[in-house]
């Protein structure tokens, strides 16, 4: 075990196959950080003594200045002896339940796509978490080792920790996960992380937006809105934006949800449709983002935001809001990369 010590501040110790993000959230510590994959630039902190190794050199977050002002990703960086770093702490960071390693064995598994599956762990000793929230499992023969999938689930203590992931092409961790596999398989976990998590003490009503690959984090809050008695009178609005109709899912799963229909709505929108699928698609077709415009207008101000997905998805919701005024207190998402 290092040390590892806050420039003016806390000390942590961090175990030479953790990260400094990780250990530091552990330790209770508000270390800042986004998407926990090297790719936001958000957990950049300085390197004032000790050395460090990367769990992925070129991670695209860390650019040359970065280096040559010792910068280093604590969302990669596992230290090599007891280190001194310079990072700001914030409050808004620290982990309500602290993140830990633990075991889960695939309990189930159902496709609710032609590339979207769901997958349902069973875990042993791991820590409670919000809906909203990600966590990092760790696949065997990945590049990096770790990828962020976010629980699609609310946590009702029965150990259930259910994930919704899209297979990418060529991709290494969802090949893993969809191909090798099997039920009662045993990996490792680390959660949870995050921060989009269900506001419940916010008066609005709730817009969620997801896109493809962004489901299971809006699914998570949408049944969270659905179970929390505080948040019995918000609306849900759940706009799920697909390429094609054989994309769309979700709306098996919020129409289980008490005031499916009556205060909770499901909006499918589909941006790539063929020239049949335009004929015989009922539904909305253009990017979700204009579709949630649309829908809304100048209401928007009105609405808390959970959103989901790609990152040009994303980059062009947060356009979209702030083009609308709506307050940035009110916006909640961790990017994908
Ligand atoms: C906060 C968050 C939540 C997410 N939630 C979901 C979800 O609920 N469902 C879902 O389908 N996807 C989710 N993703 C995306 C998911 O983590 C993967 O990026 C996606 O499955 C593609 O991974 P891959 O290994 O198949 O593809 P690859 O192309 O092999 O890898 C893609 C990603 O892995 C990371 N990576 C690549 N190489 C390295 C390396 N050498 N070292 C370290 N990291 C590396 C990078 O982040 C890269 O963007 C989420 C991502 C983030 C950041
Ligand atoms: S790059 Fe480290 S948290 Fe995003």
């Amino acid at each position: 075990m290092f040390r590892v010590r806050i420039e003016g501040g806390a000390e942590f110790g961090c175990s030479g196959d953790d990260t400094l993000l990780r250990a530091g959230l552990r330790a209770g510590l508000g270390m800042p950080y986004e998407c926990n994959a090297g790719s936001c630039g958000a957990c950049k902190v300085e390197l004032l003594g000790g050395s460090v190794a990367s769990n992925w050199d070129a991670a695209p977050a860390l650019g040359e200045r970065d280096r040559a002002k010792n910068r280093v990703l604590a969302c990669q960086s596992v230290p090599r002896t007891d280190c001194t770093i310079k990072a700001r702490l914030r409050e808004e960071f620290r982990a309500r339940d602290l993140p830990r390693r633990f075991r889960a064995s695939l309990a189930a598994m159902r496709d609710l796509t032609h590339d979207m599956r769901e997958f349902s762990f069973r875990v042993e000793g791991a820590p409670g978490f919000r809906p909203g929230q990600y966590a990092l499992f760790d696949l065997e023969g990945v590049p990096g080792g770790w990828r962020a999938y976010s629980m699609a689930n609310v946590d009702d203590g029965s150990g259930e920790w259910q994930f919704q992931v899209k297979r990418v092409p060529g991709g290494a961790g969802s090949a893993v996960l969809f191909d090798r596999l099997a039920h009662g398989a045993d990996i490792g976990i680390d959660g949870p992380y995050g921060h989009a998590w269900l506001r419940t003490d916010s008066p609005r009503d709730i817009i969620c937006i997801g896109g493809g690959s962004g489901l299971s984090a809006v699914m998570s809050i949408a049944r969270g809105a659905a179970a929390q008695s505080a948040l019995a009178e918000r609306e849900v609005h759940f706009f799920y934006g697909a390429r094609g109709p054989r994309d769309v899912c979700g709306e098996d799963m919020l129409a289980q949800l008490p005031g499916y229909g009556v205060r909770i709505h499901y909006h499918p929108v589909i941006s790539m449709p063929s020239a049949i699928e335009r004929d015989t698609w009922q539904g909305r077709t253009g990017f979700v983002h204009d579709a949630v415009r649309e829908a809304f207008g100048d209401r928007l101000a009105g609405f808390e935001f959970y959103f989901a997905g790609p990152p040009a998805m994303a980059q062009a919701v947060q356009s979209m809001l702030a083009a609308n005024k709506v307050p940035h207190a009110q916006i909640h998402y961790d990017s994908f990369y």
